[in-house]
This record gives structure tokens, C-alpha cells and sequence, in this order.
């Protein structure tokens, strides 16, 4: 056993797991990522994933009873307005009654509007770089605002830095010639090679106007904090590397957080670390303690992010919207996670304000054309849907109800 010393978190700090509807809801066909599926060669369908879209009351009700007191989940554009204009009162009153389901829990409702996915007739439509773009995201955020009363916290758009590079993966489905090699947002390659081509600056302008345009709604129709969650890239420097650093982290990360200002929180989404040297992003090596995703093994990645962005965004509140490992192995979720909670902590020791924490994921889902890395606090059955709580679970439920990690969580 490592002796620590027990960190304790402030009153009121949020406890979470997430989901995204994709990843869970199951037969999510309006949506472009569904379509988007069949061009994927080698991809995994998604099909029914896990039927959350009417076994979410048993999804909330394992978060409340494991001590966790936060439950992120999302909306989806596609269910929502299926096609263009026209508005389902049924989907909205479908999200309206898993908002209630966790109040009525105890647990505080984090919603997030945009987590990847759009509808199929926005994708046609010419997606994030069509010219009606902003206008349209708009829209569907009105009418999301009419469900959203009683919600505390809202997330925009998710990994806006992300959902930029998958923009561009989409198209190359669509072009055998564009030369970029299918894989999946999360997922990296086998053996080392050139890190993925970076975020377009073009569309995350685009998302960031998308973000500010959904801000101001929200604001007018809520009581919300409003915010968006970025992915964070954890980049440590080699020698004389500062300056290639520095351009990097803008277009990987800093013009996201960078929009945040202004915002009532950030959220931050860390996993892994990664090097920059001179020649730029060096891939995550080859070893055995990599992760499912074949990232390196990185307890301390969510540090390292929290500190970058509080130096970004002085004066924003941060949530750690995502945070956790692929693997096989639960004891090495608890271990990985206890890691990123000390991280965490000594980070707020020195001063960086962090409202909460929530783990990816509740439940083992579907990765974007994979099912094999499992990042789930619970198994599914994929056959009968039956949720299978790891030991992993109870665990951090124990940690949200202490608000603290005690000296037994490093055992
Ligand atoms: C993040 C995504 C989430 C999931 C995790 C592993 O990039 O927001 O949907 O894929 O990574």
C-alpha cells in the first residue's frame, strides 16, 4: 500500500458518470454517424447498443444507488428534429422525462445538447461547413430550451476539437481518394505512426460561432450554466520544444478554450498524455500498459489539463466532464482513476477552481465503430441488456459519498 494523505473535495462538488445518446440509446437511424457506419470498413454497427433510450430509468437508477450524485447524459438532434423543421414533441418529452427521472433520484441532470451526432438531413445539408450551419444548430437549440427547465449545468457542443477532426473523417468515407485512414475519433493505430491530422481551423471556427449562438439562446430560455467541453491534449514538451508546443495547442485545443471565455464553466475531457517535440506530436508508443484505445497509460493526463486550462481561462469554473480508461481490467479503473483523482486534487491545492468530476463512462458502449474498448463503471449484456455494475462503480459512489479519497482507495 502507497501512504497518501486523504484528499477531500469541496461541499457540493459534483459526482458523475456520462453517456452520449449514440453510444447508448440504440437505432439512433435519423442520425448522420448511423449512416456514416455502413461506409466505415471493419466499423462495428451500433444497432440497438445498449436500448438506453427506454432503459434509462435503470441507467439513472444505478448512478443514485451507487452514491454518485451527477448523471451526464445527452440529447439527440436527430430524434429531436428529424427532419428539417420539424420538431418531435414526443423526443422532447422523452429527454423532459429522463430529466425528471433524476430528479426525482436525487441525482443533478448534465445535459449535453451536441455529443458528436447530427441529424442525417444535416450531414446532406453540407453539415458544419454548410453555409446554414449556425443558423440551423440554432434552431434546434430553441426548441431543446422548452424541456430544459430545473437543469443546473449544459454542455453545448461536446469536444467541439474533436468533432472537427470526425468532420473531416466523415468526408473522407465519403472520398477513396482523400488518403485518411478510417479509425475512429478514440481509437489510435497499432503501431506508431503519424499522429491523426489536426483539428480544421475552418470548423472549429464554425463550431465556436455555433457554441456563442447556442450560449446566448440557452441564456435567454434558462437558468442553466452554460458551457462546452473540450478535449484536452495533456502535451508535456521536450527540450526546446515550447514554440512548436504553443502552435500546436492552439489548433489542437486553445481556440476552443479560448471561446469559453465568458462562459459559466469549461469542461475538460482528459485521458491521456502525449509529447511534442520538435518535429511535432510524437504517437503514443508501443507498450504494454497501454490502454484499449492504445493510448498511453496516463493517470496524471487530468493534472496536466485542468492546470493548462485554468491558465487559458482564468476566472471560468471547470468541470471534468470526462475522465477514464479502456480496458478489461476494473482493478486497473479504480487504480487509473484514483491516480487522476490525486492529480486532480493537488491541482486544486494549487488554486485551480473544479466544481466536479465525471467519470466516462457509466456503461460499457459502443466507441464510434468499436465495441471493444469497454470504459464502462458497468458490462452490458448485449443480448438480454442486463447492466452488470463492476466493482469499479460502487467504489467511486463510495468516493462521491465520502467526498473525499481516503487512504483505502490506494490499496
Ligand atoms: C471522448 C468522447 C466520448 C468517448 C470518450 C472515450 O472523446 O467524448 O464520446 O468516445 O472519448
Amino acid at each position: 500500500m502507497i501512504e497518501r494523505p486523504m484528499r477531500s473535495f469541496p461541499d457540493g462538488f459534483l459526482w458523475g458518470a456520462a453517456t452520449a445518446p449514440h453510444q447508448v440509446e440504440g437505432n439512433n437511424v435519423n442520425s448522420d454517424f448511423w449512416a456514416q457506419e455502413e461506409r466505415m470498413p471493419g466499423a462495428d454497427r451500433s444497432g440497438d447498443a445498449l436500448d438506453s433510450y427506454h432503459r434509462y430509468a435503470e441507467d439513472i437508477r444505478l448512478v443514485a444507488e451507487s452514491g454518485l450524485n451527477t448523471y451526464r447524459f445527452g440529447i439527440e438532434w436527430a430524434r429531436i428534429e428529424p427532419a428539417p423543421g420539424r420538431v418531435s414533441r414526443a423526443a422532447l418529452a422523452h429527454y423532459r422525462r429522463m430529466i425528471d427521472a433524476c430528479l426525482a433520484a436525487g441525482v443533478t441532470p448534465f445535459v449535453t445538447i451536441h455529443h458528436f451526432t447530427s441529424p442525417r438531413w444535416f450531414a446532406e445539408e453540407g453539415g458544419w461547413r454548410g453555409e446554414r450551419a449556425v443558423d440551423r444548430f440554432r434552431a434546434y437549440v430553441e426548441a431543446a430550451t422548452s424541456i430544459l427547465g430545473g437543469v443546473e449545468w449544459v454542455c453545448t457542443i461536446n469536444e467541439p476539437n474533436m468533432l472537427a477532426i470526425m468532420v473531416r473523417e466523415a468526408e473522407a468515407t465519403l472520398d477513396p481518394d482523400a488518403g485518411l485512414e478510417w479509425l475512429s475519433p478514440t481509437l489510435e493505430a497499432d503501431t506508431p505512426r503519424p499522429v491523426k491530422p489536426a483539428p480544421p481551423v475552418e470548423i472549429g471556427r464554425r463550431l465556436v460561432e455555433a457554441h456563442h449562438a447556442a450560449r446566448d439562446v440557452l441564456r435567454e430560455g434558462t437558468d442553466a450554466r452554460v458551457g462546452w467541453s473540450v478535449a484536452s491534449r495533456a502535451f508535456e514538451t521536450r527540450p526546446g520544444a515550447e514554440e512548436v508546443r504553443r502552435r500546436l495547442e492552439y489548433v489542437w485545443e486553445d481556440l476552443y478554450l479560448e471561446a469559453a471565455r465568458g462562459d459559466d464553466f469549461v469542461g475538460v475531457q482528459a485521458y491521456s498524455a502525449q509529447w511534442v517535440g520538435l518535429d511535432g506530436i510524437e504517437p503514443h508508443p508501443v507498450h504494454p500498459d497501454n490502454t484499449l484505445v492504445r493510448t498511453a497509460y496516463r493517470p496524471d493526463a487530468l493534472g496536466i489539463a485542468v492546470r493548462h486550462t485554468a491558465d487559458v481561462l482564468p476566472g471560468v469554473p471547470i468541470v471534468v466532464t470526462e475522465n477514464g480508461i479502456a480496458t478489461g481490467d476494473d482493478a486497473r479503473r479504480v487504480a487509473y482513476t484514483t491516480g487522476a483523482l490525486d492529480a486532480l486534487a493537488e491541482a486544486m491545492g494549487a488554486g485551480v477552481d473544479v466544481r466536479g468530476y465525471i467519470h466516462w463512462s457509466l456503461l460499457d458502449n459502443y466507441e464510434w465503430g468499436h465495441w471493444d474498448p469497454t470504459f464502462g463503471l458497468v458490462a452490458v449484456d448485449r443480448e438480454t441488456f442486463e447492466r452488470r455494475p463492476k466493482p469499479s462503480l460502487a467504489w467511486l459512489g463510495g468516493v462521491a459519498k465520502a467526498n473525499a479519497l481516503r487512504d483505502e482507495a490506494w490499496r
